[in-house]
């Protein structure tokens, strides 16, 4: 039973203002003296015309008060107790009940949602800015997936652009096969620096590099030939990092698949009577929102990225009539996507509310030495492959018996770094710390992942017990305050959905383990002097554990068993 929709219904029977209304203004005590839920009830005053103390008075007065230990009011708030016996039983119980399926609904039936994430782009490294993307993106993924929801993961891959055209020049010229087979990336963008310093030097290769997009852009066999290569060698190794990450996609409809649909997003603005001369540009003006044009060709005739963006839209109204189009892209391009958002409405689509652009940070290096001084190029796989040896150390020294060590190693030091990414306000920059990201005991994914395997370690030894339980004989604080937060996962997921916040959700799973430990830290379960307790805490062990594993998968970790 979910004791905050009880409460919700029980205030219902006295007042006429909607469940979700209610269900809102529902507030967790900061303490648990003032109840297990609090209704503040200020928002009442005014339609029923009366002081909220006195509203609290009348309420808690003819309220009905089953399921509840007590229901008080305490000047404007009505403070709701829950019959804790009753409360530890069905939230256990629950839990133990749903499994892998504890925390998750049908809510989202027959919507779909886009989510447009990671998307880096072709010949460039993959970095550890495209991470933030892909962690928040792959977390909202799973989390509405989850809820019922259907989502629909994009890659837009940035894999069109007068770029190509310089690589192409500079593929002809530099290009070293062998080196480009080995490491492809670190090649292409080698070549592609030459590029920029050569042209620096030699004006006329701009000219050259121009001269080849236009050949790609006309379907000339050799051009889009390369193009295709250094699409597939950067796809090849942007999929090695996926799959360390367990990530997946449901369409790489990147830029370039846009290019066949230009002419008509170009039409549709014209015919809408949007589109302006600007300098031999086309654009459509913003001014009147504050906000410069978006320019949708430029004065070579060539379209750019946010006229792909436009295209992209539209293409993913029509194919999956969404119900919310996310775009998982760091907080620079605001702009950008304000200007898109605005231009779609412009041209009539109402379904321009429905998009939302989720921002984050940047990531910064505590210790400098990790980023390579020439563009601070530093290439997310490397790191990847670091922080699991670091991991890999850790495990030598504290656990050097385990037995499948390098698997557990991949997967706490991908987690950890994933972890970092997620458990603060993703608008908050990120500063990188390998001890701090890696420590078993901050707030961080080894601390939670070793909180798992500890729980697991402990149903090992003392067996899970299938019996009936006598769930009144638990009775400590802390044994409560661990209980609640159980009940909560699906909060905190609905929470994290409707801010596009999976960091609500991390949050949440480390509040999580710090309640294990203070449980298990006080209150010794082999020698609970109680056969009946110590069953009662064996199944608020494994409850733990099983919620502690939902809320590791859908911030994209997994759960180990040993470690
Ligand atoms: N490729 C871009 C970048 O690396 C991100 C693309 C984001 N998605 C989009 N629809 N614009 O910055």
């Amino acid at each position: 039973m979910d004791y905050k929709v009880l409460v919700a219904e029980r205030i219902k029977e006295h007042v006429d203002i909607s469940i979700e209304r209610i269900t809102n203004l529902i507030e967790i005590p900061p303490k648990s003296e003032m109840g297990d839920f609090a209704f503040p009830c200020f928002q009442l005053a005014k339609e029923l015309k009366k002081a909220p103390n006195i509203i609290a008075a009348e309420i808690a007065e003819k309220i009905n008060k089953e399921g509840f230990e007590r229901i008080e009011n305490l000047g404007p708030y009505l403070n709701f107790f829950v019959d804790k016996a009753n409360f530890n039983k069905n939230t256990i119980e629950k839990i133990l009940n749903e499994g892998d399926k504890y925390g998750s609904s049908k809510i989202g039936e027959d919507k779909n949602i886009t989510i447009d994430y990671s998307s880096p782009n072709i010949a460039k490294p993959f970095h550890v800015g495209h991470l933030f993307s892909t962690a928040i993106g792959n977390s909202l993924y799973k989390m509405y997936a989850f809820e019922g929801y259907t989502p629909i993961g994009i890659n837009h891959l940035g894999d069109w652009g007068t770029q190509f055209g310089k690589l192409i020049s500079a593929y002809k010229r530099w290009s070293d096969a062998e080196a480009l087979e080995k490491e492809p990336i670190k090649e292409l963008l080698r070549i592609y620096v030459k590029f920029h310093d050569e042209a620096e030097k030699d004006p006329a290769l701009e000219d050259e590099g121009r001269m080849y997009f236009k050949r790609l852009e006309d379907g000339e066999k050799e051009e889009v030939e390369l193009w295709q290569r250094f699409r597939d060698l950067s796809l090849k190794e942007f999929e090695n990092v996926y799959n360390m990450l367990g990530v997946k996609f449901d369409s790489y409809a990147g830029e370039s698949f846009y290019n066949d649909k230009m002419d008509d997003i170009i039409a549709e603005i014209n015919n809408k009577g949007l589109l302006v001369d600007s300098n031999g540009a086309k654009v459509v003006m913003l001014d009147e929102y504050n906000m410069p044009p978006c320019i949708i060709k430029k004065a070579d005739g060539a379209t750019i990225y946010a006229t792909r963006d436009l295209a992209a839209a539209e293409y993913r109204k029509k194919n999956y009539n969404f119900h919310k189009s996310i775009y998982v892209v760091g907080t620079p391009q605001a702009l950008h996507f304000k200007q898109v958002f605005k231009t779609l409405e412009l041209m009539g689509h109402e379904w321009a509310k429905d998009c939302t652009h989720v921002g984050f940070g940047l990531v910064k290096f505590a210790d400098r030495k990790l980023s390579t001084r020439k563009g601070e190029v530093i290439f997310l796989e490397d790191l990847l492959n670091q922080s699991i040896t670091k991991t890999l150390d850790i495990i030598n020294e504290k656990n050097n018996e385990l037995e499948n060590k390098e698997e557990v190693a991949q997967k706490v030091g991908v987690g950890a770094m994933v972890f970092t990414y997620l458990k603060n306000n993703r608008e908050k920059d990120i500063v990188f710390d390998w001890d701090e990201m890696l420590s078993f005991d901050g707030e961080t994914g080894p601390y939670v992942q070793y909180t798992y395997a500890r729980a697991k370690s402990i149903l090992r030894k003392l067996g899970t017990v299938t019996q009936n339980v006598d769930y009144s004989t638990i009775n400590s604080k802390e044994e409560f305050e661990l209980i609640k937060l159980l009940e909560g996962l699906q909060a905190a997921i609905l929470n994290a959905l409707d801010k596009l916040e999976p960091s609500i959700l991390t949050r949440y799973v480390i509040d999580v383990a710090k309640a294990f430990n203070k449980f298990y830290n006080l209150h010794s379960i082999i020698n609970a002097g109680d056969e009946e307790l110590k069953n009662a805490r064996l199944k608020l062990v494994e409850a733990t554990a099983q919620v502690i594993k939902n809320g590791l998968t859908l911030i994209g970790l997994e759960a180990v068993e040993r470690m």
